[in-house]
């Protein structure tokens, strides 16, 4: 790694300190004030921060999310073996040609013509959560709305019995947790055991479907492609639990960011008006999301490794198996791409956003993860037309998944 960082180009944050977590974009305006790649020493990594260039990164082949061959990661501790072993065939642990084989099989469930089938049962289970609301005007809305919907939608996907609901969320926020890269070693040990209790449970689903087949996803895993070719019991297990764990935390958050965005953004009065407008017409409610995800994203942070030396600017050289951090959530402010990028306007012309990735990694849930946050708003301010916050909303304790702790709402009956 070139370590020609000086003050210049170099940023001292505790990614832990409480107010930073609250409200990173402070930080990542002073990124876009220096230009060009930014050194991170609190993690002692390279980080880019302007749009056109984590695009790149994230399109560009010389970067993978694994090191080189020649310099593998060293292995999970020992008591880290289920997890370790729930990880090994993730789409996100996995490069060409093992990533394409399993993303091929996977993908079919998430094109948007597929997606689309699930327009009514998204519906249905919004208005279901709605209707289950207290009657007194107050709602906790992550425990009550933005949590069952995603996980209904993928659990039925994927032909899990909802029945396993409350334990696939417990599993699934012990299993995060250690992508925080602040993990205890308790975390650890608590991730390792939802990880073997995870295995487990998926291993008992699958013998199940060979028996007796569905039209669910992990059916059509289970089943051999049109060339005979099957995946192991071991790749079916990890994808679906990629897809249990991604498919609802940061849809989840994403809701739950974009209800405080638009409650804020759009107070009660000719602004709400506005807002009921925009979400009754399905393009300018997919505009809605859109801007939400760019102005307030779950995930901030994504790790590529370098394949060969490669120049990321004129003054830093990476050497292969450096890290780049690529800031997603820095990304979508740029000031370079787009204009008053601090400001909320879902019917901006430069609309766009990172906060799904791109490249080969590119979100897979992309359409259904749209679908989901579209119909879960309009239903919401459909329905409760003068809902508001109460209290106070705070973010959780990880920089990484920028998610709130919890969202109090209130509304006149
Ligand atoms: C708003 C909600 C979501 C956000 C913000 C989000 C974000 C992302 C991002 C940024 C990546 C790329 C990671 C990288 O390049 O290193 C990704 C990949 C992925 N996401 Fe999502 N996601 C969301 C919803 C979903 C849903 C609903 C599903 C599935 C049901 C899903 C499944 C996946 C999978 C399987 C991958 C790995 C793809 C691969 O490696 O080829 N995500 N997601």
């Amino acid at each position: 790694m070139n370590t020609q960082h000086s003050p210049k180009n170099t940023i001292r944050q505790d990614p832990r300190q409480p107010e930073f977590v609250q409200n990173p974009y402070s930080l990542y305006q002073q990124m876009h004030d220096m230009a060009g790649p930014v050194f991170w020493e609190d993690y002692g990594f390279w980080c880019l921060a302007d749009f056109a260039s984590v695009n790149a990164v994230l399109r560009d082949r010389r970067f993978a999310r694994l090191p080189p061959p020649d310099q593998p990661l060293a292995p999970l501790p020992e008591h880290m073996a289920e997890f370790s072993a729930a990880e090994k065939h993730s789409l996100l642990a996995l490069e060409p040609p093992d990533h394409t084989r399993l993303r091929k099989r996977v993908n079919r469930a998430f094109v948007n013509r597929q997606v689309e089938l699930m327009t009514a049962d998204i519906e249905a289970s919004a208005n279901r959560r709605i209707d289950a609301f207290e009657q007194d005007g107050n709602v906790e809305l992550l425990s009550s709305y933005a949590t069952p919907i995603p996980l209904s939608v993928i659990t039925q996907l994927l032909g899990v019995p909802d029945s396993a609901g409350d334990r696939l969320i417990d599993w699934s926020h012990a299993m995060v947790k250690v992508y925080t890269l602040t993990q205890t070693p308790e975390e650890e040990r608590q991730a390792n055991q939802a990880a073997g209790e995870f295995r487990a449970f998926l291993r008992t689903v699958i013998t199940d479907k060979r028996s007796q087949p569905g039209e669910d996803l992990l059916s059509h895993l289970i089943a051999p492609d049109p060339k005979g070719e099957t995946l192991s019991d071991d790749e079916i297990i990890s994808v679906a639990i990629l897809l249990l764990n991604a498919g609802h935390e940061a849809t989840v958050h994403q809701l739950g960011n974009a209800v405080h965005t638009l409650t804020r953004q759009y107070p009660l009065g000719k602004p709400r008006q506005a807002l009921l407008q925009l979400l009754a017409d399905p393009a300018s409610a997919d505009a809605v999301v859109n801007e939400c995800m760019r102005f307030d994203a779950p995930l901030h942070l994504f790790m590529r490794f370098a394949q060969e030396t490669i120049e990321l600017s004129a003054d830093v050289t990476l050497q292969a198996g450096d890290q780049v951090g690529l800031l997603l959530g820095a990304a979508n402010r740029c000031p370079q791409r787009f204009s008053q990028a601090d400001t909320f306007m879902p019917l901006r012309q430069d609309a766009g956003n990172l906060s799904l990735g791109a490249g080969i990694h590119f979100c897979i849930g992309a359409p259904l993860a749209r679908l989901e946050l579209r119909i879960a708003l309009q239903v919401l301010f459909s329905r409760l037309p003068t809902l508001i916050t109460t209290g106070t909303h705070e973010y959780l304790d990880a920089y990484h998944f920028h998610g709130l702790r919890q969202l109090e709402l209130s509304w006149q009956a």
